[in-house]
């Protein structure tokens, strides 16, 4: 018979442990709420009633069903008080002998068929649970941050934990409409162990001033359509949970990806934990406030730029694929002059007929006027030969990825186009520099790392080289704002922001399914329900095709030399196997 759930513990109302309170209390569950004192206990309470504000506020819940899960949970001081509870949660500070302690103490004072669950993040729930008299009753709950908001709770089983309780633990998780996914016992789990490498990464980033907070967020956000970016995640987090969750990480891999950042440890000591106490990588207006405010980082607004930018009305795009057409596309329809050079006639108007098609797609569904877009395609000039692009302003290349042809394409350049015109190139890979020094002016020549489909994606990453110009910079920056994008600055480093952090997290969730922790499915489940991810790292893999995938990470792995970086095996035996993902019908899923 499964066992009923009537009343539930929860231990620790800290953020997390308030947000499971709220949960098992919206779901209709009678909670007990445990903190150390009368003062952590008003804390726990505070921290639910605004909560709840916000979910009435959103129109998540009515007043009256806030005053009603408001009702169904009590408050005390005193363990003891947990005797009635069916299920205990522990959310107490991310520390072993911490939880162990609370879990010898719930053990002596709690009936003996009561489950004891612990929400740790990382620490190993075996080792927990040996402190009790039950360790087949213990399982790991691990909840998301924000916990009424996130979907995923990891039921964490360990070796010795009795299948009948994982199965009603389960069936509990459903009950409150969340989403179970059952695992076993190791650090990290799964999404944590995937998330905090990258956020270490980012961190790492910072501290290296490759780029700013601001960009680093913004990248991840207009780059890959995260709904935080790293720092500013890390800062809802806590950098303590997070430095915490790494120590835990990195003693049970030895990977030093998973070492915390230095960073970290001095922001922690100092007090920086984040949103909690109003300052962590960015300035709150108050402790556990979410709205953020200026401070001495905070970069100027635009236009206020020391360096003036130069002026650019005409544009040359250099190349007939899917990034040139859009690049023209975007360029064209914000009131540019395009000239757009391709290898031959029949190829520049082949480009040209790609832009036309893109637009009479958006004619066709209401977004384009039919004027607007004779008027766009009208301002684009197919050309063949590099000295129609003498009088452009700013010309960025987008051929094929292939070193040889793009430096190619800069000396031509250099041959033909007036002194001042901006030179960029849109590789994603290759280092600008090596254009640059194609060329007799590399001090004009930047990267415009667009992402795909330009017309559609925010994000540009602006790549200066230790030769660009401040003032050629502040042209790209310019036009960026003119045509819609969101610029991020960033140097000339193998990945540049996003797909330097993107694509070792990949690489790691392939890592986890060759080392049968748990299948791609499941991955995908649980970085999409714990971090509201838009997609799972193999429904990303499979779109982006698992060969270039595979190429980044070699790239990235021969700038860095970083064993945790070196592709996994399994990626690489995709690959030779011919599952390259969505194009060929198979890479980590079968498409028909
Ligand atoms: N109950 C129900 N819904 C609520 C709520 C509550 N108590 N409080 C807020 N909401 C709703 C809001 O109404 C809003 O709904 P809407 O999108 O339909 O309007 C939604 O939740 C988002 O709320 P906010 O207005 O507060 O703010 P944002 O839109 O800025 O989203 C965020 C904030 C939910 C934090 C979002 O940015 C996000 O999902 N970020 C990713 C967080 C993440 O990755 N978490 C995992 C961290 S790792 C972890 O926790 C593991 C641990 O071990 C450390």
């Amino acid at each position: 018979m499964a066992r009923e759930f009537r009343r539930v513990g929860v231990v620790g109302l800290g953020i997390q442990g308030a947000g499971v309170a709220e949960v098992f209390a919206r779901a209709g569950i009678d909670v007990v709420g445990v903190e150390i004192d009368a003062d952590g206990v008003e804390r726990g309470r505070a921290l639910v009633e605004h909560s709840t504000e916000r979910a009435v506020a959103g129109e998540k819940l009515t007043a009256a069903e806030r005053d009603a899960l408001l009702a169904r949970i009590g408050y005390s001081a005193n363990l003891a008080d947990l005797a009635s509870c069916d299920l205990v949660v522990e959310a107490v500070t991310e520390n072993l002998q911490l939880k162990a302690s609370v879990f010898a103490e719930l053990d002596k004072v709690l009936p003996a068929e009561t489950i004891l669950a612990s929400n740790t993040s990382s620490l190993s729930v075996t080792e927990i649970g040996v402190h009790t008299g039950r360790p087949e009753r213990v399982v790991g709950l691990h909840f998301f941050n924000p916990a009424p908001v996130l979907k995923l709770v990891e039921v964490v089983r360990t070796v010795v934990t009795e299948p009948d309780v994982i199965e009603d633990v389960v069936a509990l998780v459903e009950r409150v409409g969340k989403t179970a996914l059952v695992i076993g016992d190791r650090a990290g789990f799964i999404s944590n162990s995937l998330l905090f490498s990258y956020l270490n990464h980012a961190v790492l980033m910072y501290e290296q001033r490759y780029a700013t907070r601001e960009d680093l967020d913004a990248a991840m956000r207009y780059g890959c359509g995260y709904p935080m970016g790293p720092l500013a995640l890390l800062d809802l987090i806590g950098l303590d949970i997070a430095s915490e969750i790494l120590d835990t990480m990195y003693k049970q891999s030895r990977d030093r990806l998973h070492a915390p950042a230095p960073l970290l440890k001095q922001m922690i000591t100092a007090g920086m934990l984040g949103r909690k106490t109003g300052r962590g990588f960015y300035t709150y207006e108050e402790p556990g406030s979410p709205v953020v405010v200026p401070d001495a980082l905070t970069p100027r607004p635009a236009g206020e730029d020391a360096v003036a930018a130069r002026d650019v009305s005409r544009v040359g795009v250099i190349g007939t694929g899917t990034m040139a057409t859009g690049i023209v596309e975007v360029f064209a329809k914000k009131g540019f002059d395009v000239v757009l050079r391709a290898r031959s006639a029949e190829k520049a108007d082949g480009a040209v007929a790609k832009v036309r098609k893109s637009l009479d797609r958006q004619v066709a569904k209401g977004r384009l006027s039919e004027e607007d877009r004779d008027r766009t395609l009208a301002r684009i000039v197919p050309a063949v030969e590099f000295d129609e692009l003498a009088e452009c302003d700013l010309v960025i290349e987008a051929v094929a990825e292939d070193l040889a042809v793009k430096r190619a394409v800069f000396g031509a350049l250099d041959e033909v186009c007036k002194p001042g015109t901006v030179l960029a190139t849109t590789t994603s890979s290759l280092p600008v520099i090596e254009c640059a020094a194609a060329t007799s002016r590399p001090g004009d020549v930047v990267g415009l790392h667009f992402f795909n489909p330009a017309p559609v994606m925010k994000l540009v990453e602006v790549v200066h080289t230790i030769a660009t110009n401040g003032d050629v910079v502040a042209t790209a920056h310019a036009i960026c704002a003119k045509v819609g994008k969101h610029p991020v600055h960033c140097g000339d480093r193998a990945g540049f922001i996003v797909n330097a952090l993107l694509f070792p997290y990949l690489n790691d969730a392939v890592k986890m399914v060759a080392a049968h922790y748990a299948p791609s499915e499941d991955i995908d489940t649980a970085m999409k329900a714990a971090c509201g991810l838009p997609m799972g790292p193999f429904e990303l893999l499979d779109v982006v095709g698992l060969d270039v995938s595979l190429a980044i990470q070699r790239t990235l792995y021969n700038e860095f030399r970083e064993p945790g970086f070196a592709p996994s095996p399994l990626l690489e035996h995709l690959v030779t196997a011919g599952r390259l993902g969505r194009k060929t019908g198979k890479g980590f899923r079968d498409y028909t």
